[in-house]
């Protein structure tokens, strides 16, 4: 017994009558129309697996048919009966579509042969469809960019995670996405359509960690005129993101665990518990085990946040991910600036697939931005690149050359660096927010720079709280 649903189309009574019984014989669900009016009225109201139609008939033609059954259900195969006159339509028939055609006279084994074939190979690819179908949903999200195995692994999780309520932790390299999982998370989960707040716990001033999350009391400190709503409040029923958990104080961290155990924060000067229904994801560039060992980090706490973790390699482990990336922001970039066409020359494309990005994605989507407001040309060439071109050239010929040169190169770039951004924060009053958008680098990792080169600001620090 065969299985499908085929539609015989044939304006010749006997012919059509005879290829029913035949196809019925072999166990198909079968039936049977006299022209091609009929067949496309029939598509309206059925999903056939195989169409068989006449090439020649009278008005609407097979041609046509194919045409109909086609843009009704393109998996649908069509297979077409033709006169020996008519091949050279046939042809033009299988590049329009049709699975293939059998001549008249035929028998009827010929027939069922090809319709069984045409038959396998619509299972088939209703199977690939479905199994596409089903991964884009399951691992895709909007905007998020990457086919290599380490990036769908992590969309994978991603995606699980989404319909669970677990406490989730991202760990990552600065600038390698952990932001957008953490949101990616939050809007394909139930919690949705509530707020998805975002605080760097290391850009808290220290006095106010504990009160920016958990709120305060009027009266309870210098400075708290009135009550105050704390964050995890304010994303009630949605999902609150820790960027850089390891940076919290021991006190705030005692009130992160109590919260993770029973549902329950105190806002400071408070005596009464609250409840909120805030889902945590905490994020972090730092080795959190090492901060364990090492007592700065609560090894309780830690157990309670480390339930799910993601994992985002640097952009360097995956490098397949690279072309897709730069034509990903390639495109976004001149549409935001409304530019024509511009591509990147072959060099120019290996040099980004072959520089290590120490900032990762954003680095890259900042290179992407500059090169195209600097380039004058559609074709974007490697020299117009800002990245030091000559680390690649070397890498092959001798590593351990390469190495020495690119630990003088590191030297020389964290001197420059550090200089940029005292520049900048002496020009911008110590605005961090501004001197991170001029620098190209977001607030998170201004903060951990101006930590790294023990930068002393001069200014009091005016707007530190990225969100
Ligand atoms: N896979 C990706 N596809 C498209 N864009 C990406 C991808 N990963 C990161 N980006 C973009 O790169 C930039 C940096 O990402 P994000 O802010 O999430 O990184 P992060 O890990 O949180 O960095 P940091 O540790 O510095 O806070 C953002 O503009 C983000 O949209
Ligand atoms: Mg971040």
């Amino acid at each position: 017994m065969e299985d499908g649903k085929i539609l015989v189309v044939e304006d010749q009574d006997a012919m059509r009558e005879s290829l029913v019984i035949a196809f019925k014989d072999e166990g198909y669900q079968v039936e049977g129309v006299a022209s091609g009016e009929e067949a496309i009225q029939r598509l309206g109201n059925n999903v056939y697996d195989l169409v068989v139609t006449d090439l020649k008939m009278k008005k609407v033609d097979g041609l046509e048919v194919l045409k109909a059954v086609k843009a009704a259900n393109s998996s649908t195969e069509v297979v077409l009966i033709t006169a020996y006159g008519t091949i050279s339509t046939a042809v033009q028939a299988i590049r329009d579509g049709a699975y293939d055609y059998v001549t008249k006279p035929f028998r009827h084994q010929e027939i069922l042969k090809v319709a069984k074939k045409a038959l396998e190979k619509k299972v088939l690819k209703d199977r690939v469809r479905y199994l596409e179908g089903e991964i884009r949903d399951k691992y895709r999200f909007e905007g998020i960019v990457g086919n290599s195995n380490a990036m769908l692994e992590v969309l994978k999780v991603t995606s699980h995670v989404c319909r669970t309520e677990s406490t989730v932790l991202i760990t990552g390299e600065s600038g390698t996405g952990k932001e957008l999982i953490a949101r990616a998370i939050h809007y394909n989960s139930p919690r949705k359509d509530a707020p998805f707040v975002v605080i760097n716990c290391g850009a808290l001033p220290e006095n106010l960690q504990e009160s920016e999350l958990f709120g305060h009391v009027k009266g309870s400190f210098t400075g708290a005129v009135k009550d105050k709503m704390g964050l995890f409040q304010q994303a009630q029923k949605g999902t609150i993101l820790l960027d850089e958990i390891g940076e919290t104080l021991p006190s705030t961290q005692v009130k992160l665990l109590r919260f993770l155990q029973d549902g329950e924060i105190r806002p400071v000067g408070g005596n009464k518990a609250m409840y909120v229904d805030t889902r945590i994801i905490a994020a972090t560039n730092e080795n959190l085990e090492k901060a364990v060992e090492s007592g700065r980090f609560r090894k309780d706490l830690f157990y309670r946040i480390n339930v799910i973790r993601i994992h985002i390699p640097p952009l360097m482990e995956r490098r397949e991910d690279i072309p897709l990336l730069v034509e990903y922001f390639l495109e976004k970039i001149l549409e935001k600036l409304n530019k024509g066409k511009k591509t990147l020359s072959n060099e120019a494309m290996s040099a980004l697939s072959n520089y290590d990005w120490p900032g990762n994605i954003r680095e890259l989507q900042n290179i992407i931005e500059r090169a195209v407001a600097l380039s004058r040309n559609e074709v974007i060439n490697a020299e117009e690149l800002p990245i030091p071109v000559d680390e690649f050239v070397t890498l092959t010929k001798n590593p351990l050359e390469h190495e020495k040169k690119r630990s003088l190169i590191v030297t020389t770039l964290s001197e420059q660096e550090k200089n940029a951004i005292i520049e900048a924060l002496n020009k911008y009053g110590g605005n961090q927010t501004k001197v991170a958008k001029v620098l190209g680098i977001s607030t998170t990792t201004l903060w951990r720079k101006i930590k790294k080169y023990r930068i002393k600001p001069q200014h009091e620090i005016s707007d530190s709280i990225e969100n």
